[in-house]
C-alpha cells in the first residue's frame, strides 16, 4: 500500500490570510512542532512581493530560524525569477509555482493572465530543476472561481497538463474558495487521471463549506496520496474573496486513518501544534475554525459522513 503523504501548508496558507501581526518567533516555533508530526512536507512561507502578502514578508527569516528534520520537506511559494533567487538564498528543499485555470483570480493574484503565468514560470522551473529542486504547481481555481463561477474540469485538465509538459514534477489540484462537491471532484479526476498519474497529482480543499474532508476521501477512493491540509484549518486566500482556511490537517488524517490509509502522522502531536499556534491567536483575540465543525468528538466522523449526531438527529 502506498504510503499517504500530508503536506502542510498551515504556515503558508494559514497564516498568509492571518489579520493578527504573527511574529517570526511564534512561526518558527509552529513549524519546528510540525516538523515533529510526522508530515512529510511543510509550506514554510512564500517569497512574493511583501506589500501584497505583508504576513509573510519575513520567509528568509523563518527559513533560516527553524530546525529541520531531515525526514521533511521544507518548501515556499515563488511567483517569479526574484522569488527563486530569494528561495535559493533561503536553502528551501522545494519550490511552488501557482497559477489558476480562472483569468479573472489570475490577475487579482499575481498580476498576470493564465498565458503570462506560464511565461514567467518556464524559467523559474528550469532553473530549479537545475538547481536539484523539485516543483509543485498550483492549480487554483480548478473547481470554482469567487469571480467566474464553475470551471470545466477540461479546462483545468488542459493546464494541469501544461504545468507537466513544463517540467512540474506535481501538480496539486486546488479548491481555491472551497466550493467542490465530491461529484466536481470525481468529474475533474475522471478526465485527469487518464493523462497525469495519481503519484503527480495532490489535492487542497479548503473548507469554506464543509467539504473538505467529503472531497478527500473522495480523491482517496481515485487513487490520490498526496492531500494538502492546514492544522487547526487556519487559513485562506487574501484574493478570494470568502475563501476560509484548509481542511484541517487533523481531520484529514482521522478520516484517511478510519479508511485504513497508511499514515506515519503523530494526530497527539499535530493537536499541540495546533495548540501553540490557537494559544498565540487566542492572545491576539483570534479564534481557529470550530473543532466540532470538522470532526464528531463522538465517533471521529465527519457531518455527512456517517456521524453518530446525523443517526440521532430527528426525521
Ligand atoms: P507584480 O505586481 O506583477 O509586480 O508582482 P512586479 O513584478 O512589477 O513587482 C512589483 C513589486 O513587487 C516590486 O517592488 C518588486 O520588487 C516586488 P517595488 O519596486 O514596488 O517596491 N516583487 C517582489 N518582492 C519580493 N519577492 C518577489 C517579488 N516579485 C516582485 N518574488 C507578484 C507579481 C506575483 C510578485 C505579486 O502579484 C505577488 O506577490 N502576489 C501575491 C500572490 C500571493 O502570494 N497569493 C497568495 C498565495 S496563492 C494561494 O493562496 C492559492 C493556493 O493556496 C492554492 C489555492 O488554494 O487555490 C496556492
Ligand atoms: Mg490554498
Amino acid at each position: 500500500m502506498t504510503m499517504v503523504k500530508i503536506v502542510e501548508v498551515g504556515p503558508r496558507d494559514g497564516l498568509q490570510n492571518e489579520t493578527a501581526a504573527v511574529p517570526t518567533d511564534a512561526k518558527v516555533a509552529f513549524v519546528n512542532a510540525l516538523s515533529t508530526t510526522g508530515v512529510s512536507e511543510i509550506e514554510v512561507s512564500a517569497f512574493v512581493s511583501p506589500r501584497k502578502v505583508p504576513q509573510l514578508g519575513d520567509a528568509a527569516d523563518v527559513f533560516r530560524r527553524i530546525h529541520r528534520n531531515d525526514d521533511v520537506i521544507y518548501s515556499a511559494l515563488v511567483p517569479n525569477r526574484q522569488g527563486l533567487d530569494s528561495a535559493l538564498a533561503a536553502r528551501v528543499d522545494k519550490i511552488a509555482v501557482f497559477t489558476a485555470v480562472s483569468e479573472t483570480f489570475n490577475r487579482r493574484n499575481i498580476n498576470t493572465s493564465v498565458a503570462g503565468s506560464l511565461g514567467r514560470f518556464q524559467p523559474v522551473v528550469k532553473r530549479a530543476k537545475h538547481a536539484g529542486l523539485p516543483v509543485r504547481g498550483y492549480l487554483s481555481t480548478a473547481f470554482w472561481c469567487a469571480f467566474e463561477g464553475q470551471i470545466a474540469p477540461e479546462a483545468a485538465v488542459a493546464l494541469a497538463q501544461r504545468l507537466v509538459d513544463m517540467g512540474v514534477d506535481e501538480v496539486s489540484i486546488s479548491d481555491t474558495i472551497g466550493k467542490a462537491t465530491p461529484d466536481d471532484v470525481a468529474r475533474l479526476l475522471d478526465r485527469l487521471l487518464p493523462k497525469i498519474p495519481a503519484d503527480r497529482i495532490a489535492v487542497h480543499f479548503h473548507d469554506t463549506y464543509g467539504h473538505g474532508v467529503v472531497n478527500t476521501l473522495r480523491s482517496w477512493e481515485f487513487g490520490i496520496r498526496t492531500f494538502d491540509a492546514s492544522v487547526g484549518g487556519i487559513g485562506g486566500c487574501p484574493f478570494a474573496p470568502g475563501a476560509t482556511g484548509n481542511v484541517a490537517t487533523e481531520a484529514v488524517v482521522t478520516a484517511l486513518m478510519n479508511k485504513g490509509a497508511e499514515l506515519a502522522v503523530d494526530i497527539g502531536k499535530l493537536g499541540l501544534a495546533r495548540n501553540l499556534m490557537e494559544e498565540f491567536l487566542r492572545a491576539e483575540r483570534r479564534t481557529l475554525p470550530d473543532r466540532e465543525s470538522q470532526a464528531c468528538a463522538v465517533c471521529e466522523h465527519f457531518t455527512g459522513d456517517g456521524c453518530c449526531r446525523q443517526a440521532a438527529a430527528p426525521a
